[in-house]
């Protein structure tokens, strides 16, 4: 599920500039502009919010989970994070990061976003177990989950977002090397979505089963967004998460071979919505508010009682309302022929107790598009919030 283009964030955030080089020249030696809007727009690394959290989501996408190495501390973390800081500084304003290795010089910043999170491990790791916040509890197991332990959990956590993908890869090398002898790569997944400048107009992305995905995400200028989704529990020694987030990350496998058997009326029937338009099947269009209480004239319910967006939404969950952020996957074939495909799924919310968990837990047991899916991978971050300028993300914590 992501954040909607057409209902969502908008430009929020974005600037452009940060050009890196000065007029290219096209591989024919064709004059062409010094650098489209694409590569020239950053999206300031330094605020009150990490950024990738409201940031329309971008076409590439890498998740990648590290482990800090064994003996490495709460100094060894701390420089880490103020070497990942500098480097995602640099690259996000379209500067070349130390150490850099050139794969990025002739591109601007691409809308380039590096968040960074602390799974629970890290906090043993680092003598910080009082600080880590109660928000960020174990995951719960869930009926139906089939997790790889190796491709979940995680000490440290960054996600990378970039509308180019040289210079989303170029972050994740830089961050890799960095992190060389403090902390090793746990699992890296990759991920994509729509190119900006593919539509005729900013639309919201489509996800591998082909819907419209993303549409009713919470808005981030709607009032009661920075209550539903950033930290709530900011004081003592909770303050180091002041302005920050809890993403859950899961990576979701569809049964794509099962879903597209399936005849299209029965597919809308199966998410409560048009497949096409993305209009509920309670009438109107893509944005018009979904009604649950329509009946059709045969008097059954137009949004069926295991619609996914029936059993998902906050009225049918105390109000738990998440910002659905995330990234396609499509990785080949599996052993079993079947395409190891599907979305990794990242939920942003103030608290997970009552965002993810508390929905998951009814999708669990009620949701008709559980039949298509299978939760394969599972983690849980606390993403502090963004530094100020000359300090790092996390410092409040480490220092
Ligand atoms: C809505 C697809 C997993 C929570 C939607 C919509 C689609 C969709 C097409 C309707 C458009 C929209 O509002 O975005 C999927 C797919 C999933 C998936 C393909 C897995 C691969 C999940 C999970 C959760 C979730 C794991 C939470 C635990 C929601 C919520 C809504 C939603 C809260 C909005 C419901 C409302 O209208 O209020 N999803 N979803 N989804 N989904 Fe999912």
């Amino acid at each position: 599920c992501l954040l909607g283009a057409a209902g969502g964030a908008g430009a929020a955030g974005m600037a452009a500039g940060g050009l890196a080089g000065a007029a290219g020249r096209g591989w024919a030696g064709d004059d062409v502009p010094p650098l489209a809007a694409v590569g020239g727009t950053s999206v300031p690394f330094h605020g009150r919010h990490q950024v990738g959290i409201t940031t329309p989501p971008q076409a590439y996408g890498h998740l990648v989970a590290f482990d800090l190495r064994p003996g490495a501390g709460r100094a060894a973390a701390a420089g880490l994070m103020r070497r990942w800081s500098a480097a995602a500084e640099a690259m996000t304003a379209g500067r070349p990061p130390a150490g850099d290795d050139q794969i990025a010089l002739d591109a601007g910043p691409s809308s380039l976003t590096v968040t960074f999170g602390f799974g629970r491990s890290f906090f043993a790791k680092t003598d910080l177990g009082d600080r880590m916040p109660a928000a960020l509890v174990p995951m719960p197991p869930f009926p139906g989950d089939a997790l790889d332990h190796f491709r979940s959990g995680g000490d440290l956590w960054i996600q990378i977002g970039a509308d180019d993908p040289l210079v989303a890869v170029h972050a994740t090398r830089i961050l890799h090397k960095a992190a060389s002898g403090t902390a090793a790569m746990r699992w890296q997944m990759n991920g994509f979505n729509r190119a900006r400048g593919a539509t005729d107009r900013p639309r919201t992305v489509r996800n591998l089963m082909g819907q419209l995905d993303g549409t009713n995400n919470p808005h981030p200028f709607a009032p009661g967004f920075d209550a539903e989704i950033f930290a709530a529990d900011t004081t003592g020694p909770h303050a180091w998460m002041n302005g920050g987030s809890y993403a859950v990350v899961r990576r979701i496998r569809m049964l794509l071979d099962t879903w597209e058997k399936l005849p299209v009326d029965r597919q809308e029937q199966v998410i409560g919505r048009r497949k096409d338009t993305g209009a509920p099947l309670s009438g109107g269009t893509e944005t018009t508010p979904v009604n649950l209480a329509a009946v059709r004239p045969d008097g059954a319910l137009a949004i069926p009682g295991d619609a996914h967006i029936r059993v998902a939404a906050p009225a049918s969950n105390g109000g738990a309302t998440l910002l659905r952020r995330g990234f396609s996957y499509y990785d080949g074939p599996r052993p079993d022929g079947a395409p190891d495909a599907g979305l990794l799924f990242i939920a942003w919310q103030a608290d997970p107790t009552t965002g993810f968990i508390q929905v998951q837990r009814k999708l669990a047991g009620a949701d008709g598009l559980t039949r298509f899916l299978r939760h394969e991978s599972s983690a849980i971050f606390a993403v502090p919030g963004g530094a100020a300028s000359g300090s790092y993300v996390g410092q409040a914590l480490l220092e």
